[in-house]
């Protein structure tokens, strides 16, 4: 035991690959946002190609019904090659275009779930124009029940999470601020009338505290009542598109004391209140963020006044993108997404199938990367959420990945984690040589944090489809 313990720390040092940020790189290409516009302009290329060969032109994805997996696929249409889906552990229970859920013109993003007090499950999904309002039946159907509109002007990039029983919705469309929607709205709602609900009527509240607006997301803490808006353009604003503290102890009142921009943009993050083994920290709030070239974690407990605690970069960096704790209770391991090193082709993404990066941060300040998991698709990974000892990612074009970690606490180096579930949304990049293209195509989000175990996967062509895993 003693022995085995003392192999693994050893290991564990071995294959630490945290590294110091690299200023000379920091200065010149991520704090200018040069390596940032630069994924700008690819995906904003490969959406206008995607556009412009009708990928977005609902009418051709056809509602699809409970379909089995069975020997590695969903045949939801027979004979269909784009209705048949690659996956292992997981059923399909519905799928609707992103017309059928209300959308003029498609092009899905972030979503997120909310159980009302009696245990019904609503989700609010991210489209160009707008959130598009349904429930998951019990028979996990979904049924649309309205819409909320863009604010401004439609944009692709629309992240959504939820507050208690609200919903906050940011957008980098200019001048769409921060809405606050109360889902409470939807209980009486019948979904043989769905409602469009109104910006001027019926908004809880609005945070048009932004530099112009936009904002690349929003993050959530619950238990401290505070929103934070990250990657709010433009980089040269006093807050450097850092964190945006907003106060939504009153949802219909958002206010404001100040911002973070210490470590300049972050792209997204996650604050929770500490309770891990890093004593000094116990109590405080802490955000872990996922700022371009390093993890950054930032005590924030005190704001306007945060502190840096470290900004840590890593083997493969490239575009550090998301990431989530493994557990919120008890922080000691976090798991982080690059979304460049498979296009870059950065060791160890650079044959092009995704990494997930395992961090020990039981020192805050200093965290150490002591593994990997390897992913045997061939896509761009992008969003996870833990739920559980499953971390749920949507990886672009090879879609949903569920994978099981429970073992990392005993084994950091990643060793023992396994996929358990898998299913994908895109095949129409099937036939590629690797079965899977390195492209902003497919899944941007799932939502699996209902207690039904449906888990809701938003896609960014086609729609938004119904899963389950089967155990
Ligand atoms: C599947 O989709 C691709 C890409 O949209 C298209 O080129 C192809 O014709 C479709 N195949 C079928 C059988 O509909
Ligand atoms: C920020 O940069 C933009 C161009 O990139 C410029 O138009 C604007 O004036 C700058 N704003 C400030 C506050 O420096
Ligand atoms: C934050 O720091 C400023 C400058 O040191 C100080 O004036 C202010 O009182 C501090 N605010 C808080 C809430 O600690
Ligand atoms: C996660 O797995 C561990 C070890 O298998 C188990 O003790 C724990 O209860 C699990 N936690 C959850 C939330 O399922």
């Amino acid at each position: 035991m003693i022995k085995s313990a003392f192999l693994a720390t050893l290991l564990g040092v071995a294959l630490s690959k945290e590294m110091a940020q690299d200023k000379v790189k920091a200065a010149a290409l991520y704090k200018t946002g040069i390596i940032h516009s630069r994924i700008m302009t690819n995906k904003h290329a490969t959406f206008d190609r995607q556009r412009a060969a009708g990928a977005y032109a609902s009418a051709q994805y056809p509602e699809l019904g409970y379909t089995e997996c069975v020997d590695g696929l969903a045949v939801a249409i027979s004979g269909d090659a784009n209705n048949t889906f690659r996956c292992n552990n997981v059923d399909l229970y519905h799928f609707l275009s992103h017309e059928a859920l209300g959308s003029n013109g498609g092009e899905g993003s972030s979503s997120w779930g909310w159980t009302s007090p009696s245990g019904r499950e609503f989700l609010a999904i991210g489209q160009s124009d707008g959130a598009a309002f349904a429930e998951i039946t019990s028979e996990g159907k979904l049924s649309y029940l309205g819409r909320l509109p863009q604010y401004s002007v439609p944009s692709i990039w629309r992240e959504i999470r939820g507050y208690k029983n609200y919903m906050v919705i940011g957008s980098e469309a200019e001048g769409h601020n921060i809405q606050i929607f109360d889902m409470a709205k939807l209980l009486d709602v019948d979904p043989a009338s769905p409602v469009t609900f109104s910006n001027d009527a019926d908004l809880t509240g609005l945070f048009k505290g932004l530099p112009i607006g936009r904002t690349h997301n929003v993050v959530v803490n619950e238990e401290t009542n505070w929103v934070y808006a990250v990657g709010a353009a433009p980089r040269n604003s006093s807050c450097a598109a850092g964190l945006i503290f907003i106060d939504l102890s009153d949802p219909a009142h958002p206010t404001s004391p100040g911002c973070d921009p210490q470590d300049g943009y972050v792209h997204d993050a996650q604050c929770l209140v500490y309770n891990g083994p890093d004593t000094a920290y116990v109590g405080h709030e802490i955000c872990y963020g996922y700022n371009e070239d390093t993890l950054t974690i930032y005590d924030v407990t005190n704001k306007p006044n945060s502190t840096v605690v470290s900004r840590t970069s890593y083997q493969g960096a490239a575009y550090t993108h998301q990431g989530w704790v493994l557990d919120t209770k008890w922080q000691q391991f976090l798991l982080l997404d690059d979304e460049y090193d498979e296009y870059d082709r950065v060791d160890p993404a650079a044959d092009g199938y995704h990494v997930t990066y395992i961090w020990d941060i039981s020192s805050l300040a200093s965290p150490k990367q002591t593994g990997l998991f390897k992913s045997s698709h061939h896509s761009v990974d992008h969003n996870q959420y833990v739920w559980g000892n499953r971390t749920y990612q949507s990886n672009y074009g090879s879609g949903l990945a569920v994978l099981d970690i429970s073992s990392i606490p005993s084994d950091p180096t990643g060793a023992g984690v396994e996929e358990v579930a898998w299913f994908d949304v895109y095949p129409e990049d099937d036939a590629t040589p690797e079965g899977g293209v390195i492209d902003f195509v497919g899944s941007w989000s799932s939502y699996a944090g209902f207690s039904s175990g449906f888990v809701f996967v938003n896609t960014i062509e086609r729609g938004g489809f119904v899963v389950k895993l089967k155990e």
